[in-house]
């Protein structure tokens, strides 16, 4: 493992897939050939990849075609965390710290350094083998909840953010032809950053995020009020992680052994069940899910995972390890994993998004 002279490196998406993966995989294949003459092994699923040595090599052909294509050509999960890691014992599941497989299993491939593409939980337990088994790591900052502190952006928010925004649209001719409250629930996990960009760009009339906890009888008067002026049908885009002031955030289940085992879900159907019985109109909610993570990149997602691509195996080429590629608009920069990790990227609620939302008579509830 690390010798001196890079030769060959790593590469493994981990956490909930996100569009761009397979252009930041195709970045730092071609990147890693063309540039420096390096060879790339791609590590499977995730860290499960690496603990149970499933990899192949990824030459320029591999990547042929993949620019454009949501998803992870190496595949991914959330789970199979090489500190946590779950075994079975006389029928017994137990964890095990399993790190040193992934060492064993680097330095089988002859593994120089190894380039992880993940969000808070990935890039959590990249510090960690880089801090405490001297693995020698980069990070990659993906996700589409935007929430990573130290950069600017992540690559995916751009493109979940467009597919939420089209939902809105369409959203609004049911809205408007029936007279309805048409909800929208959009992920983002704590952060409400998909919510309110969207909401901006599609129009909505309410925005729920988690960092402003709303009162429900604020966004039954503004939708009252909008009924008064003689605007018959309303729109309420609601942040996965919208609560109540003095509220929970919905949980819609456990997943055990994920780097992040609660999944929220379900504020929708509890706020149309509000709203109809506040206001007396129809409401419907619709859940958009998983399609925000999945299709096609952005152009402007594909051009930031693109540099994140190579600026990764740039970072490894400096011997810079232990750090992230991150964007100081409108440069690619990096920064220490130790400082990326762990600190939530929110909202901030006196920001200019938020000041502008209200100004264009958008209502947070509160
Ligand atoms: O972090 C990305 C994300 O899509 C969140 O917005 C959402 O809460 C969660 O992952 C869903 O995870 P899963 O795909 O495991 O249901």
């Amino acid at each position: 493992m690390a010798s001196q002279r890079i030769r060959r490196i790593g590469v493994l998406t981990g956490g909930g897939d996100c569009p761009g993966l397979n252009a930041v995989i195709r970045a730092v294949v071609k990147t890693a050939i063309r540039e420096y003459n390096l060879s790339v092994i791609g590590f499977e699923n995730g860290f499960g990849g690496l603990i149970q040595n499933r990899a192949r090599e990824l030459t320029e052909k591999d990547v042929v075609g993949i620019l454009p294509r949501g998803g992870t050509i190496l595949g991914t999960t959330n789970r199979d965390n090489p500190f946590h890691y779950p075994v079975t014992i006389k029928g017994k599941t137990e964890f095990r710290d399993v790190s040193d497989r992934v060492i064993e299993n680097i330095n089988i491939h002859d593994i120089d350094a190894l380039i992880v593409i993940g969000g808070d939980g990935s890039l959590t337990i990249a510090k960690k083998l880089f801090e405490e088994k001297g693995l020698p790591v980069v990070g990659v900052p993906k996700t589409i909840d935007n929430d990573l502190s130290a950069t600017d952006q992540t690559f995916g928010f751009d493109t979940a953010l467009t597919t939420a925004t089209e939902a809105i649209d369409k959203l609004h001719t049911t809205a408007e032809s029936h007279h309805r409250v048409m909800v929208l629930e959009v992920m983002g996990r704590y952060a409400g950053w998909i919510a309110l960009q969207s909401g901006l760009a599609g129009g909505a009339d309410v925005i729920l995020i988690p960092e402003i906890p709303y009162l429900i009888e604020r966004v039954i008067d503004k939708i009252m009020d909008r009924q008064a002026s003689g605007k018959k049908f309303s729109i309420v885009v609601a942040a996965e992680g919208a609560r109540e002031v003095g509220g929970q955030m919905v949980v819609q289940r456990m997943v055990p052994n994920s780097f992040e085992p609660v999944r929220l879900g379900g504020i929708g159907n509890v706020l149309v069940k509000q709203i109809e019985e506040g206001t007396g109109m129809e409401a419907r909610v619709t859940v958009l899910g998983h399609l925000q993570r999945g299709g096609s990149p952005t152009a402007f997602d594909r051009v930031l995972a693109t540099r994140y691509g190579a600026g990764a195996v740039n970072l490894v080429m400096a011997g810079r390890f232990g750090e992230m590629v991150c964007l100081r608009t409108p440069e690619i920069k990096s920064v220490a994993l130790a400082e990326a990790v762990g600190e939530l990227r929110l909202v901030p609620i006196d920001g200019d998004l938020v000041r502008t939302a209200r100004q264009v008579g958008i209502s947070f509830g509160d």
